[in-house]
C-alpha cells in the first residue's frame, strides 16, 4: 500500500510562516511524523510539495497507477482551483483533503473549498495531526482500519 502526501503553495514555509496559525513544526518534522505513523501501519508514504498549480496537477495525474490514496493540502488553491478539482476527479484515486488550520473559523474566503467536493472528505483544524487523521481516513476507506 502506497500513499502520497501533496502539499501546495507556501506550506514549505510552515514552522516559520504565521506560527500562531500553523505552529512551529517544519515540513521536515511533518514528514518524519507521518513516516513513523505510516511504518507502524505498514504502509509506505511519499511526499511532494509545490508552489505551482500545474506541478500539483501533473503529480496528481502521475499518481494514478502508483498510489492507492492521496492526502492533499491544496493550501490557498483550495479556495479557487477548479483545475485541481478536475484533476482529483479525473484520476479516481481516493483523496482526503486536509488543512492545518480550521478553515471554517477563518476569513470568509477560506471557508469555501472547491477542491473538497472532489475528495472523499475533508479534515481541518487539527494542526499537523490533520495529516495523521487523513491517513487513518484513507485506510478506513480502503477497509484497512
Ligand atoms: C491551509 C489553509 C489555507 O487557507 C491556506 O491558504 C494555507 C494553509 C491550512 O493547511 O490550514 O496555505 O490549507
Amino acid at each position: 500500500e502506497k500513499i502520497l502526501v501533496i502539499n501546495g503553495p507556501n506550506l514549505n514555509l510552515i514552522g516559520q510562516r504565521e506560527q500562531e496559525i500553523y505552529g512551529n513544526s517544519s515540513m521536515k518534522d511533518l514528514e518524519q511524523m507521518l513516516k513513523k505513523e505510516a511504518e507502524s501501519l505498514n504502509v509506505s508514504i511519499d511526499f511532494f510539495q509545490s508552489n505551482h498549480e500545474g506541478y500539483i496537477i501533473d503529480k496528481l495525474h502521475k499518481s494514478q497507477h502508483t498510489y492507492s490514496g492521496i492526502i492533499l493540502n491544496p493550501a490557498a488553491y483550495t479556495h479557487y482551483s477548479y483545475a485541481i478539482y478536475d484533476a482529483i476527479r479525473a484520476i479516481k484515486v481516493p483523496t482526503v483533503e486536509v488543512h492545518i488550520s480550521n478553515i471554517h473559523a477563518r476569513e470568509e474566503f477560506r471557508q469555501k473549498s472547491v477542491t473538497a467536493k472532489a475528495c472523499i472528505g475533508q479534515i481541518s483544524g487539527f494542526g499537523l495531526y490533520s495529516y495523521v487523521l487523513g491517513l487513518y481516513a484513507l485506510l478506513n476507506h480502503r477497509g484497512r482500519k
